[in-house]
């Protein structure tokens, strides 16, 4: 398989708001969000990015779309260098690459009709108009909203919260995309129309061989879309491998404590506290070794002295830990 897609040594450091004790010592606090990340991404690849709240799972995806800049590393799409994209590339970029929102209520203007919201990307792409209508039937056929003439002319309020994220892939899939990222793309929806929206998802990669990354807290919904997941700690990723492997046979710790923590599938059931000590708001990343070391029961020297690197450990596995 030809990357499409190839991040080396890809870095977003933000500053922190300086405290005013901070300023007078000159200390510049950075919070490493992404630090480091190694990925390659095979064309028509589907991979799950999970990971606790705050461990750079969104900066990862918004770097991988160049809708923020890295502050260190470099990213290829099919070959080409985003750090230097610009002007018409960055355009057809633009079109082959598009992000499903969360929230499928912010993500269309309320004020523009379904046909609008589909029509937009296409008027702004600059694609013949011939081609238009013919495009937008094809995109709502893809998410399984074949029953064109009923939605065109109504607003976002008045379809469900299922339709409207078909509406919302619709309109990312009317530019005949090759990349997609989808952040938690079902996480504000009902359960009831959450398996819905994730047959189409895969529907949509086997007919069309798009290229994607998912992002979730949810492992069961990344085993069911996605043929890969990787697994990222504080701005690192720490396991990746085939996502059947990674949930039944988890080999780093982190990951281990994350699949425990999978809820059961009972609503009155909260979710089961992971594992291992603190949490992610109290992890600092420590300075050297192994940034999850602190929380890890299993840590011994060599963690703090010495920072573990992916490594396979079964074949098309990988994971990052000095035990294994
Ligand atoms: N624009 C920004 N400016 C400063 N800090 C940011 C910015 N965006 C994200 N961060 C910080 O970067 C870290 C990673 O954030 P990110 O949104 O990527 O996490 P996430 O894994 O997507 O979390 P969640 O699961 O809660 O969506 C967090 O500590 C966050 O506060
Ligand atoms: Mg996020």
């Amino acid at each position: 398989m030809a990357p499409l897609i190839a991040a080396r040594g890809v870095e977003k450091h933000f500053p922190v708001t300086r405290k005013f004790s901070e300023v007078l010592r000159g200390e510049r606090p950075i919070n490493r969000a992404v630090d480091g990340i190694d990925l390659t991404i095979g064309e028509g690849e589907t991979v799950g990015l999970l990971g606790e709240s705050g461990c750079g799972k969104t900066t990862t995806g918004r770097l991988l779309l160049k809708l923020t800049q890295p502050t260190g590393g470099t990213i290829q799409f099919a070959g080409e260098d985003l750090n230097q994209v610009k002007g018409p590339a960055l355009k057809r970029f633009r079109q082959q690459a598009q992000l499903v929102f969360q929230n499928p209520f912010d993500a269309l203007n309320p004020r523009f009709t379904i046909f609008r919201a589909l029509r937009e990307p296409l008027l702004n792409a600059g694609i013949p108009e011939t081609e238009h209508a013919d495009r937008m039937w094809t995109a709502m056929r893809r998410v399984r909203l074949p029953d064109v003439d009923a939605y065109y002319d109504r607003y976002p309020h008045q379809l469900s919260g299922g339709q409207l994220q078909r509406v919302v892939l619709a309109r990312a899939l009317v530019l005949e995309p090759r990349f997609l990222v989808a952040d938690e793309p079902v996480s504000m929806l009902d359960v009831s129309v959450r398996a819905g929206i994730l047959n189409v998802m895969r529907d949509v990669h086997a007919t069309m061989g798009l290229t994607a990354v998912y992002i979730s807290h949810d492992f069961a919904l990344v085993r069911y879309v996605c043929a890969r997941t990787v697994v990222m700690y504080l701005g690192k990723i720490v396991e990746d491998g085939p996502s059947a492997e990674v949930v039944e046979r988890p080999q780093h710790p982190y990951t281990k404590a994350l699949v425990q923590a999978v809820p059961v599938p009972d609503v009155n059931q909260s979710r089961a506290p992971l594992p291992i000590k603190g949490s992610l708001s109290q992890a600092q990343a420590p300075q050297g070794g192994c940034r999850f070391r602190d929380r890890c029961p299993y840590a011994f020297e060599r963690c703090a002295s010495e920072e573990p690197l992916m490594r396979e450990i079964v074949p098309g596995h990988k994971a990052a830990c000095h035990l294994l």
